[in-house]
């Protein structure tokens, strides 16, 4: 929304005052409710029956995105339009799933090709890998093991959805995943693993990243052990994943083994490019095409569905409803899945990177809250933990509860009490107890135990169904927040695409680091409290 337009909190006022006079209790039972906020699209049901919205509150907030023109914002993304103004640059992450899609893709047919061709690269490498013929692409022998070593979008999404599709992994090649810069990960690793039997999949779109290649350098160093220093034979254990073929071939990886990255993709909306290739690795082409293939279907219902029935959008609108209007600054994302424990990381990344903006492209301030804090872990662990604060706390936190359906596991005992637990926590949030029933449960406690024993309900929660985790659902989900991403940013009138708020903090980390190691610098003097701080740990450095 530029400045000086109504922010959503005064245009839907009005509609906010009437349901604050209406609990959830109430509202539940409309029989009118389900139709309009229970959709499915394949795989994935979306049920926002549990939101403090009515059917009045919902339609304002849809005429308010159709006056948007978000139809015409979408098609230009599609399209390959620069809509990443401040780095000029356009967002096709779209089209690199393009071929699973039933729709023509708008994207420019030279971005298409060569996505078409990097997927067939990466099918050959998986294919010859998997097959045990490595060596005809100049890898090493046998490949027991695979490490990604990149960071943010760089391993966010190979990370999820290497765990997330654990029981279709191969058993051919082990997946491990190396990013912050602590050199405990990198040191524990190397203990673990052969080196001569390791592949190192090198991933930055800018190959300038400092723990990208801290940690690279960790593992060339070890691998090169290996070999006794033969260069030529530490390098064929490396592939990259970089926009910067130039400096990474420079790094060490010859250039047949470096896949490319493009401008028109960022980072977090990667993981359908060459990132994904760790991903690749670990579940074969066929799973990775099939993730694609659930992006796309998700793609398609983005750009047909309206937005009555369109799951992005109702997701969008329940954003802007509960951060905006309502005031809540937090979200919690809790997958009731172990298998999606790196979910609420990953959902991190991809909208406070996106919408962590206060300013609009014309730098103007946006004037009302933007992102809210994404934080969760998994279900049932996550009760044990902090629900105690999300049912009696003075926050209210909406969150996503996230299910699936049929697990991969045959003990269906332990998964029936899993959903019961799910569908346990939207309904305790939404309903709650009133004081007079915790007053009946138990009389003799009196009205101080009962207060106690209240619980106020009206807490919203959306519930995401997936009739189960496979390739497919799981690239639906994530296509689905992508979309969410980029309609806030619309609504929002900020860029999703760029994310200049890294940049100050990595630069003040290069001054730093040759003061800590007290070698002479050119740089700026740091400041009093920093100075002090590098004092203090070289004093105690033993
Ligand atoms: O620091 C933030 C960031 O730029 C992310 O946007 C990106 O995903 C990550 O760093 C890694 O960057 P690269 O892929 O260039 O190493």
């Amino acid at each position: 929304m530029p400045v000086n337009v109504p922010t959503y909190a005064s245009l839907f006022a009005e509609h906010a005052r009437r349901l604050s006079q209406t609990h959830l209790r109430t509202l539940i039972p409309d029989p009118a409710r389900g139709a309009r906020l229970r959709h499915r699209d394949g795989p994935l049901l979306l049920d926002l029956s549990r939101q403090k919205l009515d059917v009045p509150a919902l339609d304002a907030l849809g005429a308010q995105l159709e006056a948007s023109g978000w139809q015409a914002a979408r098609d230009a993304m599609f399209a390959g339009d620069a809509i990443n103004t401040s780095e000029g640059r356009a967002v096709l992450h779209t089209a690199l799933r393009a071929g699973g899609s039933a729709m023509p893709s708008p994207a420019p047919v030279g971005a298409r090709r060569d996505i078409e061709a990097t997927l067939e690269r990466i099918a050959e490498l998986v294919d010859a890998i998997h097959d045990g013929r490595q060596e005809a692409l100049g890898l090493p022998g046998t490949v027991t093991d695979v490490v990604n070593i990149g960071i943010g979008g760089s391993d966010l999404g190979p990370r999820l959805a290497v765990a997330a599709l654990a029981p279709f992994r191969t058993p051919r090649v082990r997946s491990h995943f190396l990013t912050n810069v602590d050199g405990q990960a990198a040191y524990d690793l190397i203990r673990a693993l052969d080196p001569r039997t390791t592949l190192v999949v090198m991933v930055s779109k800018t190959f300038t990243t400092q723990e990208t290649l801290l940690n690279g350098n960790v593992l060339r160093g070890w691998i090169g052990e290996a070999y006794g220093g033969d260069e030529r034979a530490v390098a064929r254990h490396f592939l990259a994943v970089s926009a910067n073929t130039e400096v990474a071939g420079g790094w060490g990886v010859p250039l047949r083994q470096i896949f490319p990255m493009w401008d028109f993709v960022g980072g977090r909306y990667s993981l359908w490019s060459a990132v994904g290739l760790s991903l690749a690795l670990a579940i074969g082409m066929p799973g990775f095409r099939a993730v694609l293939a659930g992006g796309a279907r998700m793609d398609d219902h983005f750009r047909s569905a309206p937005w009555q029935e369109n799951l992005p959008a109702l997701l969008a609108l329940t954003e802007i409803w509960n951060r905006d209007v309502l005031g809540y600054p937090s979200r919690a994302v809790v997958p009731y899945a172990d298998l999606l424990a790196d979910l609420p990381s990953y959902l991190q990344q991809l909208e406070m990177e996106s919408l962590g903006k206060s300013v609009t492209p014309q730098g103007a301030p946006v004037g009302q809250p933007t992102v809210p804090v994404v934080w969760g872990s998994v279900g049932t662990n996550a009760q044990h933990a902090y629900f105690q604060a999300l049912h009696q706390g003075t926050e209210v936190v909406p969150l996503d509860l996230i299910g699936i359906v049929n697990p991969a596991h045959p003990l269906h005992g332990n998964h029936d009490a899993l959903l019961s637990n799910l569908l346990a926590q939207a309904a305790a949030l939404a309903l709650g107890k009133t004081t007079e029933e915790a007053l009946a449960e138990n009389p003799a406690g009196g009205p101080a135990l009962a207060a106690q024993r209240t619980f106020p309900g009206d807490r919203p929660s959306s519930v995401i169904l997936l009739d189960a985790l496979t390739p497919e659902s799981l690239g639906a989900l994530i296509a689905l927040y992508e979309h969410k991403v980029f309609l806030l940013g619309h609504l929002w009138g900020i860029n999703a695409f760029d994310q200049w708020g890294v940049e100050l903090g990595k630069s003040i980390a290069r001054q730093i680091l040759p003061a800590l190691r007290g070698e002479a610098s050119d740089v700026p003097p740091l400041d009093a409290a920093t100075c002090a701080l590098i004092d203090e740990i070289r004093q105690r450095r033993t």
